[in-house]
């Protein structure tokens, strides 16, 4: 097992649309293991998806600490969407010191495949399906940053690379 490095904003992969996994084999699983331990790595890192450890391929952890627990997921696809749209702030590894305003639907089912590569479904509410929103948002190239208006986006970008060109 191994901890990987964040990329963080604004490297050109997070922008990318991550590859559809079509065989799932150990070069996979050994790589969502890694994934996991670099999310643990984080004490409040909730989920990761590949983009964020330089890969642009359909895979994302998740552990919202409730009952669901650990998440692994290939190819995840939200199915359906459902409820009144929730605001709540949200950060993001990619983006240290950054927090949105992020509007989601409530519930959500997702269609993906496991490890083995079973078909599954996970029908998700509340945090859950919030981080797996944020972290499908990951697989197409999208990040918090996009749900701000044009104006408050650029002046964050800014502030953001003054910010860590210092760091
Ligand atoms: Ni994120």
């Amino acid at each position: 097992m191994a901890v990987y490095d964040i990329v963080k904003y604004p490297a050109v992969i997070l922008r990318k649309k991550a590859k559809t996994v079509k065989d799932i084999s150990s070069y996979q699983r050994e790589f969502l293991d890694n994934m996991v331990e670099t999310m643990y790595n984080d004490e409040v890192t909730v989920g990761l998806a590949a983009q964020q450890v330089n890969l642009d391929t359909k895979l994302i952890v998740i552990d919202a600490r409730d009952e669901k627990g650990l998440i692994k997921l290939i190819n995840p696809v939200i199915k359906h969407r459902e409820g009144r749209l929730v605001v709540m702030e949200e950060g993001c590894m990619s983006l240290p010191g950054v927090t949105v305003n992020v509007i989601r639907s409530p519930k959500v089912v997702i269609e993906a495949k496991n490890e083995r590569g079973q078909p599954i479904n996970i029908e998700a509410e509340g945090f859950l399906a919030r981080v797996l929103q944020h972290e499908i948002d990951h697989l197409n190239g999208k990040l918090i940053i996009d749900y701000l208006n044009p104006a408050k986006k650029a002046l964050l970008a800014i502030s953001y690379r003054l910010k860590n060109k210092s760091a």
